[in-house]
């Protein structure tokens, strides 16, 4: 920090707190100014300038091969991009968050996800204590409850064999086992049937328990606070349905009651032992993970349980194997050739200073169909923010809306205002050179629609090509495409475990580093506490006795502005005495209700 006009590191404890780069710094005017340069150059310009462009604004990391050459930026953009990221102090950050320092500010918290995929041998530590160890001590104990309910030798409370796993849990306790179960399906046990429930919508489980045998089911109950009142709602409903279902079923002379049948068919995956044991699931059956792993950073800790069930403990290691190899790298390459920051730096360059409100993944696997929704977590909890480290309001941009699907699904549905639309939408293109089940026609197909549609974005269809072809002059501009409309491709060979963690991984430290040139604290998600205590509030009057307002329908209820009061009193007025919500009360616990520790 030489630069006598930079104000420097604000407080004692730089590394934790970012050094809010943002629009402060001389960079990011330098940057306002190159973007006038360039909104004015098209990509066919760009690499008609520089034919070489397209095999050197490359990089690799592990299996994964980044093309950022359909980017709308030249040399000294990136330069001025990578001097922000600098300048944001991104290197000592990277090292804080591997040092096990509390980054997580307003939770008092390390951030330590790395440290899940970590080798056996290695060591990382927060607040003086080595926490290896004790992740793999974790994931052996996975690993027997896994080899044990694929072997077989897990049996139900009536000595049948568990071929059912249904996955309670909601946000980052659902996203990732349920993203990385479809994205892995050909490497699970076919025998093997994994349900996911998340919703609190009655549907959900309702559905993911039909036609089950309560007989042959496991439930993994994972939630990291385990206060989340949609999961612990569901898991109650789940456990009547398993002890109805097994005392009333054709092994009921073997049903031994509610204790046994909790014990061998409810394993539980939290930070929270007391309230697991409250719930009736024995401490022998809890997966323990650390208040040092977010909830939606958590899939390669004990909440990939459900997954590992699936793929089995080797294939997990695989996955945690991939994330590591991107962990490296991202903690050791150049900032010029690492592939987070690349990213990272690409989606500053679009939202900051090219006024790209959102960001697009586009998966060219229908296995990857869920990676989108798994990434909104990921990225809009982390970025969402308007405060930064300091609590004082940004004045710049922070995280976009992040949303798709997988092609080639979406190039019937939302492609026409990625081509001929009036917004920005860099997009992020995924695929794969080999697919596993062999229709090799098809996978040449679905391929050459990802590289056609990164091309066609780009380069578009000029006016005169349109008119070259012959068509009326007055059909010429609805047929015209502008292009210039930017992607990222990031390939491998294929996907298998690694390559998922590998990833994941990308996406993870790429948030991360757009949240430190932000400014923001990227891991903390207070933002989703107030509409949690204003539901249970809510719930109370739509199932409890008739508050005094609605006694006088004319007069609002307290508290409550006219349109949500008006609502209210509607609901209540639909329910027959049959379907009255009060009739099927959720239980919501003591815990639940005070369900505002972070996660
Ligand atoms: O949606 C908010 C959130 O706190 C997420 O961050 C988290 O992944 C999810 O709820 C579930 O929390 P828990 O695992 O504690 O049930």
């Amino acid at each position: 920090m030489s630069d006598p006009d930079w104000a420097g590191p604000l407080g004692s404890a730089d590394s934790l707190v970012a050094m809010s780069a943002g629009s402060e710094a001389p960079e990011w005017t330098a940057l306002q100014e190159r973007a006038s340069i360039v909104a004015g150059r098209h990509l066919r310009e760009m690499f008609a300038s520089d034919p070489g462009r397209g095999t050197s604004m490359v990089a690799t990391a592990g299996d994964l091969y980044l093309d950022y050459s359909k980017n709308r930026v030249d040399a000294e953009t990136l330069r001025l991009l990578l001097a922000l990221a600098r300048r944001a102090g991104l290197a000592t950050r990277i090292e804080a968050m591997f040092s096990g320092e509390a980054i997580n500010v307003t939770e008092d918290r390390a951030v330590l996800h790395v440290a899940l995929r970590a080798p056996r041998d290695s060591s990382m530590s927060t607040g003086g204590i080595d926490v290896v160890p004790g992740v793999h001590r974790v994931l052996d104990r996975m690993a027997m409850l896994a080899d044990a309910v694929r072997s077989g030798s897990w049996l139900g409370c009536t000595g049948r064999r568990i071929r059912n796993v249904v996955n309670i849990g909601i946000g980052g306790s659902d996203l990732g086992p349920a993203m990385a179960y479809d994205a892995l399906a050909d490497f699970s046990d076919r025998d093997l049937s994994l349900r996911f429930v998340s919703n609190v919508d009655g549907a959900d489980i309702t559905e993911a328990t039909r036609a089950l045998d309560p007989a042959e089911t496991l439930f993994v109950v994972c939630s990291k606070t385990f206060t989340t009142t949609e999961t612990l709602v569901n898991a109650r409903t789940a456990r009547d349905w398993l002890l109805a279902g097994l005392a009333a079923g054709p092994d009921r002379a073997l049903f031994g009651g509610a204790r046994d049948a909790i014990a061998r068919h409810f394993v539980a995956v939290s930070t929270n032992a007391a309230d697991v044991t409250e719930f009736g699931i024995d401490p022998a059956n809890m997966f323990e993970f650390w208040d040092w792993v977010g909830g939606r950073y958590s899939l390669p800790s004990a909440i990939g349980l459900s997954l590992m069930i699936a793929i089995g403990p080797e294939a997990f290691r695989d996955m945690l194997a991939g994330y590591r190899l991107i962990d490296e790298h991202f903690r050791s390459a150049p900032f010029e050739a690492n592939l987070p920051v690349l990213l990272g730096v690409l989606g500053v360059w679009y939202r900051n200073f090219l006024g790209a409100q959102t960001t697009a993944i586009l998966p060219y696997s229908h296995y990857l169909a869920r990676l989108p929704a798994y990434l909104q977590q990921l990225d809009m909890e982390s970025n969402g923010k308007s405060v930064d480290m300091h609590g004082r309001t940004v004045n710049h941009a922070t995280g976009p809306v992040l949303w798709g699907q997988p092609g080639t699904n979406g190039q019937h549905a939302f492609f026409q205002l990625l081509h001929q639309g009036t917004i920005l939408v860099p997009v992020d293109f995924i695929g794969f050179a080999r697919a596993r089940h062999g229709l090799e026609s098809h996978h040449h197909l679905l391929s050459a629609n990802l590289f056609a549609q990164s091309e066609a974005l780009a380069f578009g269809r000029t006016a005169d090509e349109v008119a070259a072809s012959g068509l009326e002059p007055a059909l010429v501009a609805a047929r015209t495409f502008d292009g210039n409309r930017p992607s990222n491709t990031i390939v491998a060979d294929e996907l298998n475990p690694s390559v998922l963690g590998q990833l994941i991984a990308l996406y993870e430290h790429k948030i991360f580093v757009q949240g430190v040139i932000w400014g923001v604290n990227s891991f903390d998600q207070w933002g989703v506490e107030l509409g949690k205590v204003a539901a249970v509030r809510i719930l109370g009057e739509l199932q409890g006795d008739r508050s005094a307002a609605e006694e006088d329908a004319n007069q609002d209820s307290p508290g409550h502005d006219s349109s949500t009061a008006a609502l209210i009193r509607w609901y209540r007025s639909r329910q027959t005495s049959s379907a009255r919500p009060s009739s099927a009360r959720p239980q919501i616990g003591l815990t639940a209700r005070r369900n505002l520790s972070a996660t």
